[in-house]
């Protein structure tokens, strides 16, 4: 049983349109005792994603709010330190939703359920490239958008973290991918190191336009990650059985008042496409499919893994404060520090 301090974040107060640090507060306190059923994580890795604000709203979707005065979460690869349950064990890596803290308590159960990580995976990898976001990007291309060789493939938030992955894993299948990204290193890195086709700065370049000449016969494929806008620009371009993967919507999360839907959705009757929703945790039982195809590919360095790293928890807010206003490049982590006395 360890004997240390546990450093927290806790919520302290809504949020009121924008995310800072003054929405958290930290505090320090011992680590709790684990029974029956439970088991007990030194947390070494938080993977930060933009959904991780719909921790401060008031129950939409429901179940995502975490109370005033208790921790917020984070996927993570943790280390197990104590176990008194029997699908975990002492030393075993797992992923899985843990609280901004050093140590957690858990039964493993939750919306993101706690799984093993297969030895010998870096635990970077198990945190991004091979955690939920890889596992998102991976079946978001091969099971909700289906795609056959040769097709358009266009995709927003392309330089992030499932972006990043799911951009790579599409040109690997053969399709002509078109990132969307939002500054000129992002684009560059998409060109130069992901290999896509093209990228269009959302900011700097007439999306629409530059989806036109980039797309002549249209869009097969729209991985949408970001929502707003850009969703109307790709449904407008969308081919005849066309796909439009749901990933995200980073754009709205905090968007005061929302934006209204896409105003075109009548595209999608007009050429018999589809639109489909999905979550990754759904997918969380068929994991080994995708470390399958993936870990070989990271391993020779055709899928690279594009990570974003701050080191030690006092930066969490910080890091989930980078992805709205996209100062990451790559999947965002944070790599935990020791707390102090261990
Ligand atoms: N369906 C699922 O199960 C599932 C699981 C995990 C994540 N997600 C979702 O997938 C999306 C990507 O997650 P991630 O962790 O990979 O995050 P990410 O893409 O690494 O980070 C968010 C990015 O969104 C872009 N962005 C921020 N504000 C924006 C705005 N107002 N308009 C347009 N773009 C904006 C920024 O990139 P630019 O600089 O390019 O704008 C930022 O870097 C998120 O919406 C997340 O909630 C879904």
């Amino acid at each position: 049983m360890p004997t240390q301090t546990n450093r927290r974040w806790l919520i302290a107060k809504p949020l009121e349109g924008k995310l800072s640090q003054a929405n958290f507060r930290w505090m320090e306190s011992t680590v709790p005792s684990v029974a029956d059923g439970q088991f007990l994580v030194h947390n070494r890795w938080l993977s930060v994603d933009p959904t991780q604000v719909l921790v401060f709203n008031s129950g939409d979707p429901p179940g995502s709010a975490v109370p005033i005065g208790e921790a917020p979460w984070s996927l993570a690869v943790s280390e197990v330190v104590e176990s008194r349950h029997p699908a975990f064990s002492r030393g075993d890596i797992v992923h899985g939703q843990m609280a901004w803290e050093d140590y957690t308590l858990t039964d493993g159960t939750g919306f993101n359920p706690a799984f093993p990580v297969p030895a010998g995976i870096p635990l970077d990898w198990a945190a991004g490239a091979l955690g939920l976001t890889g596992l998102v990007a991976y079946f978001g291309l091969h099971e909700v958008a289906r795609p056959k060789p040769g097709e358009t493939f266009v995709i927003s938030g392309a330089a992030g973290g499932v972006g990043s992955i799911a951009s790579q894993l599409a040109k690997i299948h053969g399709l002509r991918v078109i990132g969307i990204a939002g500054s000129p290193a992002k684009c560059d890195w998409l060109v130069r190191e992901a290999g896509v086709d093209a990228a269009i700065n959302y900011h700097q370049e007439d999306v629409g336009k530059r989806l036109t000449e980039l797309c002549p016969q249209g869009i097969d494929i729209f991985f949408d990650t970001v929502g707003g806008p850009t969703l109307e620009l790709a449904l407008h371009r969308l081919r005849t059985r066309g796909r439009v993967v749901l990933c995200g919507i980073t754009s709205q999360y905090l968007a005061d008042p929302p934006a209204p839907g896409p105003a075109n959705l009548v595209q999608l009757i007009m050429v018999n496409g589809r639109m489909e929703g999905f979550l990754g945790r759904d997918f969380i039982p068929r994991r080994s499919e995708a470390f399958d195809a993936m870990l070989p590919l990271l391993r020779s360095g055709r899928l690279k893994s594009k990570e974003d790293v701050l080191v030690g928890l006092r930066e969490a807010p910080k890091a989930l404060a980078r992805l709205l206003s996209g100062e990451n490049v790559g999947k965002q982590l944070v790599r935990m520090d020791e707390p102090p006395g261990s």
